[in-house]
């Protein structure tokens, strides 16, 4: 059930304002209330029990180890990552401080490599992402393929800095480069047909120990309406703080859409598929009266186990307070691809 504002309960307001900590473990909750257990001959329970001590966002815990025993020696930066030669600067930015790297790069969802938010950061030293193609299929002229390298020559490449609401009620603002997505639209030739488009995510339970766990209906599946897809502040980023995406953040290619939850910012992306019908995506799957196709920031519709009305910055400090959360993220000039639509309907 979605709440809105008018109809809160006020003894639950309080209750609500949860911290990070709290809705990560909540969000948990939810994947085994909905049945997402784990397999018999799954790795080890202690998956989803050993989650990580995350303490309002400035701490991080030691993470669960996924069947890699060496894996808590490793530093979250052992490889050096290649600076990205040439990109733009633009005036898409923010004059809000910018979340620090390490904050940026070792507090991350990606649960192909764990639930806790350290463990992509530790569990992803084995995933290549180079060589790395994707596949674009479905509502398109002719299926073709591309390697990342010529995706990162379809525009100039740029950095833009957005801001990152998690729908968890956690915030960073982060500088990234990439390109925007309507250019690899472009590139791709849909046809008439094409009203949405599914983005498909690596799935390889060699190098990625959380597959191998039902946490979620793997491979990770996300999707946009076309118009968002080719809106100007859609990216598909390739790096951030001027360098090539580290693993953990959806190496070597992931999207970024600024005005919505950071769920949607599918990671590592394999297979774009245009298609007539709006895709099921993973989270919807998991749980649609929780996490909806849209899934605009709107502080106005609230999550049913907390509120969406503020957030908290990571990084900020542990005295610093939580701030309001804006609709759309902040970024208006999105709000008119969706008027007539009932967005607590279209969550
Ligand atoms: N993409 C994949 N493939 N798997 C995931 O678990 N988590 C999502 C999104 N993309 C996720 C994913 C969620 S819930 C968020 S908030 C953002 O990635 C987090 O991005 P970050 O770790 O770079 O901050």
């Amino acid at each position: 059930m979605i709440l809105d504002n008018n109809k809160r309960n006020p003894s639950n307001i309080v209750s609500s304002e949860i911290t990070p900590r709290e809705v990560f473990e909540n969000r948990r909750q939810f994947i085994k209330a909905a049945g997402f257990g784990l397999a018999a001959g799954a790795l080890s329970t202690s998956f989803l029990a050993q989650a990580a001590t995350v303490v309002g966002g400035e701490t991080k815990g030691d993470g669960v180890l996924i069947g890699r025993a060496n894996a808590k020696n490793q530093t979250t930066k052992a490889t050096k990552l290649e600076k990205i030669p040439a990109y733009k600067k633009t005036n898409y930015g923010s004059d809000e401080k910018l979340t620090s790297y390490e904050d940026v790069t070792t507090y991350n969802n990606f649960y192909e490599f764990g639930t806790s938010k350290s463990d992509p950061a530790i569990h992803s030293t084995l995933f290549k992402p180079r060589p790395w193609s994707i596949s674009i299929e479905g509502e398109v002229k002719k299926a073709k393929t591309i390697s990342i390298e010529d995706l990162m020559k379809l525009a100039p490449l740029e950095e833009r800095i957005y801001r990152m609401r998690c729908v968890e009620g956690w915030s960073m603002v982060i500088p990234w480069v990439g390109l925007p997505l309507a250019s690899l639209v472009k590139w791709a030739e849909p046809t008439g047909n094409a009203k949405y488009i599914e983005f498909v995510t690596a799935n390889d339970p060699k190098t990625m120990d959380g597959v191998r766990v039902p946490v979620l209906d793997w491979p990770y599946v996300e999707g946009l309406r076309m118009d968002e897809a080719t809106h100007p502040l859609t990216l598909l980023a390739v790096g951030l703080y001027g360098e090539v995406l580290p693993n953990q953040n959806g190496a070597p290619v992931r999207l970024v859409v600024p005005w919505k939850y950071g769920f949607k910012g599918a990671k590592s992306i394999v297979k774009i598929r245009f298609v007539e019908k709006m895709p099921l995506t993973t989270w919807v799957k998991a749980g649609p009266s929780e996490y909806g196709f849209y899934a605009n920031v709107n502080p106005l519709v609230e999550h049913p186990r907390w509120t969406q009305s503020s957030e908290k910055r990571i990084g900020a400090g542990l005295f610093a307070g939580r701030i309001k959360t804006k609709m759309f993220n902040g970024y208006d000039e999105v709000g008119q691809m969706y008027a007539g639509l009932d967005l607590r309907k279209n969550f």
